[in-house]
């Protein structure tokens, strides 16, 4: 049976979980595609950390070795920040091997960059784990833009926000005790600055935004809060009110074209479609011409979400392209 193979890049939360769905579905895979998945490689920065066993599977902290390997169909990136995720991908771009992606801080800067490169060189490009983890809101929104024309898209990006304003509401604890839950149950990072500030949904807005409208704001012009501005005194005067504060990223397009975006706590009443949205779990609602307005919502984190999504990426990719891939 032919092979396609892969590397990882990163073998953290999320690359493991690639590394296990690959395996744990191997039979349907292999029934789905006619082909077997083989991971040759993993990327890591410190080889000498205690990880899952990975039998046949070579461990390396030298990118070289994968971008060198010309077996190589596709590699998975999960690793962290900015630097060096752009020049891997942007070298495995130019060497010809298909891409999918997690690093959403690394796609809101260089997505539009990594796109055109990928489309010059003839190689798929996929990312719906950027956005939302589990929730299909990427293959959502690109299926719809051939028929459609999206004008809004806002939701709930970030799931420790809204699991910490669930939790404020509903125990009736203030911020920072709402945080440290959030922690204790690994729903936030030790760091949770870029979650509580709005950074992550501004990340992810901007993805939305190069997607639905082919262009971004300036990064600039964007009013970018965090929850971290919300007291117990607000979330309480809130729900007396029958009101709840929902953590919001929005982006839109005027009737010239010109794209506006916001981030930040908005206080909704009981009719909006965010208001049930509760814990860690993601939420958006796409505006369009024909569609009036979608609701997506689920899952916007975690090993298996996340990994779910960028493996549906690698099978609908192998499905476009079979004839290119497969290597015997
Ligand atoms: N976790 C989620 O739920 C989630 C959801 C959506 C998107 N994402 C995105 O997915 C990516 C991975 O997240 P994660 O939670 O899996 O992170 P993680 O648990 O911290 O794992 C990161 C992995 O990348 C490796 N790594 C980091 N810097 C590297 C470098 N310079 N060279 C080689 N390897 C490097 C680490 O190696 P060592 O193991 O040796 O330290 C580790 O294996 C991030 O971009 C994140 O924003 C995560």
């Amino acid at each position: 049976m032919p092979s396609i193979k892969v590397a990882l890049l990163g073998f953290g939360t999320v690359g493991e979980g690639i590394y296990r769905i690959l395996n744990e579905r191997k039979e349907e895979i292999k029934r789905e595609t006619g082909c077997v998945i083989e991971i040759v490689s993993i990327l890591v920065r410190d080889k000498a950390k205690k990880r899952l066993a990975t039998p046949g599977t070579k461990i390396t902290d030298d990118i070289q070795e994968i971008l060198s390997n010309q077996e190589i169909d596709f590699v998975f990136e999960a690793i962290v920040g900015e630097e060096p995720a752009y020049t891997y991908l942007s070298d495995a771009i130019e060497k010809g091997f298909h891409i999918v992606t997690a690093n959403k801080t690394m796609f809101a800067k260089h997505g539009p960059a990594l796109l055109k490169h990928a489309e010059f060189r003839g190689v798929q490009l996929g990312y719906e784990a950027t956005t939302a983890g589990g929730v299909p809101i990427i293959r959502t929104v690109a299926s719809l833009l051939p028929v459609d024309r999206v004008r809004r898209i806002r939701g709930v990006l970030n799931g420790t926000s809204n699991f910490i304003l669930t939790k404020m509401r509903e125990e009736g604890i203030p911020f920072k005790a709402a945080l440290h839950k959030a922690q204790m149950l690994g729903y936030a990072e030790a760091d949770p600055t870029d979650d509580i500030s709005g950074k992550d949904a501004f990340r992810k807005l901007m993805i939305l935004s190069a997607l639905a409208f082919g262009s971004q704001p300036n990064w600039q012009d964007v009013p970018v809060g965090g929850i971290d501005r919300v007291t117990i005194e607000d979330v309480a005067d809130a729900s007396k009110s029958k009101l709840r504060y929902r953590h919001v990223a929005d982006i839109s397009v005027d009737e010239k074209g010109a794209v506006h975006g916001s981030v930040g706590p908005v206080l909704i009443g009981i009719d909006h479609p965010l208001y049930g949205i509760d814990g860690v779990n993601n939420a958006i609602i796409v505006e369009t011409d024909y569609l009036g307005a979608l609701t997506l919502a689920g899952p916007g984190a975690g090993m298996y979400p996340t990994a779910s999504a960028m493996v549906g990426d690698f099978l609908q990719m192998i499905r476009k392209s079979e004839k290119v891939l497969v290597t015997i």
